[in-house]
């Protein structure tokens, strides 16, 4: 029988700041590593990073950008259903090679009708329907023009291209593009066996396709997309699977519950989507998931605005948690997320040498131009709002039994996070380079080719706090702000 005395003495736990990589001899460039991993058993990624399902900071502009940079973005789940299903196809149409949703235009109308469409709509040009959707014909900005200068104001019959190059369902974009050159023409309709029209290509649509090749993307080419689920949200996880989302997340702050289990498991075999599950923290956690999971998610209390460890007295420092749970994950090939707590792309490199395949992040992308919500300025500083999703407000939105706790209206949340704001950064095409390329640069130091040669072959040091001082810049006054370097604020 152990007694408490006994019971005091612990093992320790770590976690970033307690350990630095030990740099080795190296023969690769930092330019050259490649940064490529999987973020669940089916889902790879070129960037190891996911933003994190908060509603400060993955909505579908989030997720679109996360997945055109080569990382992916999952959605939070403080919206209703149908809001995420609507979010999820948003992410699946952007980029679309065929585009589903044309905007088209009728025979009969007047050129200034359409041309009036095609500014609200955001087009430059439209192919003509008749009310069967046959194609008639297209008509650009360039046909209409001249009548507009002589204020005609003629029917699109008129106006329009009636020799029409059109193109089947399966066009690639090589040979799409090769169309367009042929003829000189920067939209190519897609019509079905009866010349109906069943979707569009566009030259810019293909030029922006082609400046994100390393972007995230399905078998289809759309791009990839997460979503986050209650511990007990079958209808939302089957919605977004019907819907296309690639991976979904059982979004619990402690996984390592029966109820939850059994629920994940229940969703797991009802989808098609991957299956990530989390959040946990310990090895005997990641024993009970690692049989059905396509991927585990480990945090308890390491993020920017969590107070789940003080509230509770409950948690366990990150490198020590994901190292626990990559241990028994490595061993059954399930890729492991480290979730919360980064706030360098030295942790981000860190937590992969802890074991870690991928990196989630929520303050590091709540202050780019893609998170929602609005830019604050405080004493001429801007910021933009960033809370737990076990903040009163956020709980208060919807969230709650991601603690486990009832939504009870009338009774007062313990809630298990802050209500913040997070310096302005601007675009996340910008924040992500940093991230990604500092991490790159510690696989220089190591000498690690590829995220699996960093978790096999980095070796760690232990920092003392005086270690923790030198590590930062020190005894000078900063004079201009470095890209990837802020203070800490507290
Ligand atoms: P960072 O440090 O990147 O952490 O801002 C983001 C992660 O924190 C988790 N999260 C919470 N944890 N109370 C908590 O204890 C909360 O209110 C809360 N909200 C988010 C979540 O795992 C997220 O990805």
């Amino acid at each position: 029988e152990q007694t408490f005395l006994e019971k005091l003495n612990v093992p320790e736990a770590l976690t970033f700041d307690d350990v630095l990589l030990r740099p080795t001899e190296s023969h690769i460039e930092p330019e050259e590593a490649n940064t490529r991993t999987n973020v669940s058993k089916n889902v790879e990624l070129s960037v190891p990073v996911l933003s994190a399902a908060m509603d400060t900071v993955t909505e579908s502009e989030m997720a679109t950008e996360m997945a055109r940079q080569g990382g992916i973005g999952v959605l939070h789940r403080n919206m209703p259903i149908e809001e995420t299903v609507q979010s999820v196809e948003r992410v699946k149409r952007a980029d679309e090679l065929i585009i589903r949703d044309v905007v088209t235009a009728a025979p009969e109308q007047t050129v200034q009708e359409v041309d009036q469409m095609m500014n609200e709509r955001g087009v430059s040009g439209a192919p003509v329907v008749d009310e069967d959707g046959m194609v008639l014909g297209i008509i650009s900005g360039t046909d209409i023009r001249p009548y507009l200068e002589v204020g005609d104001r003629d029917e699109v019959r008129e106006a329009m291209t009636d020799e029409v190059i059109t193109a089947a369902d399966d066009v690639t974009a090589r040979e799409a593009l090769e169309l367009m050159y042929e003829h000189k023409i920067e939209r190519v309709p897609i019509v079905d066996d009866s010349g109906i029209l069943t979707g569009l290509v566009t030259m810019q649509g293909i030029l922006q396709r082609r400046e994100y090749d390393d972007a995230a993307r399905d078998a289809d080419g759309r791009l990839r997309v997460g979503v986050a689920v209650g511990p007990f949200e079958d209808d939302r996880a089957v919605a977004a699977d019907d819907a296309g989302a690639d991976v979904l997340f059982i979004d619990c702050a402690h996984a390592h519950n029966r109820s939850v289990i059994e629920s994940a498991q229940e969703i797991t075999s009802s989808v098609e989507a991957d299956v990530v599950v989390g959040n946990i923290g310990t090895a005997e956690a990641a024993q009970a998931l690692v049989d059905f999971a396509d991927g585990l998610k480990v945090g308890i209390g390491p993020g920017s605005i969590c107070t789940t460890r003080v509230v509770s007295g409950a948690g366990m420092p990150q490198m020590t948690a994901i190292a626990n749970v990559a241990d028994v994950a490595s061993q059954h090939d399930v890729p492991v997320i480290a979730d919360g707590g980064i706030r360098y792309s030295g942790d981000a490199i860190k937590a992969v040498a802890a074991g870690a395949d991928a990196v989630m992040l929520g303050s590091y992308f709540a202050g780019t131009d893609e998170a929602p919500g609005r830019i604050i300025t405080r004493n001429g500083k801007k910021y933009k709002q960033y809370r737990g999703m076990g903040s009163v407000g956020a709980m208060q939105s919807g969230g709650g039994d991601r603690y486990l706790k009832e939504a009870d209206e009338d009774e007062e949340y313990v809630p298990e996070g802050v209500e913040a704001a997070t310096p302005y950064k601007g675009s996340l095409e910008s924040e992500l380079h940093q991230l990604v390329g500092g991490m790159q640069s510690g696989m220089g130091y190591v000498g690690a080719e590829s995220i699996a040669d960093v978790k096999e072959e980095a070796e760690f040091v232990r920092v003392s706090p005086a270690g923790q001082t030198e590590g930062h810049p020190h005894d000078v006054m900063i004079t201009d702000e470095a890209p990837n370097y802020k203070p800490r604020e507290n």
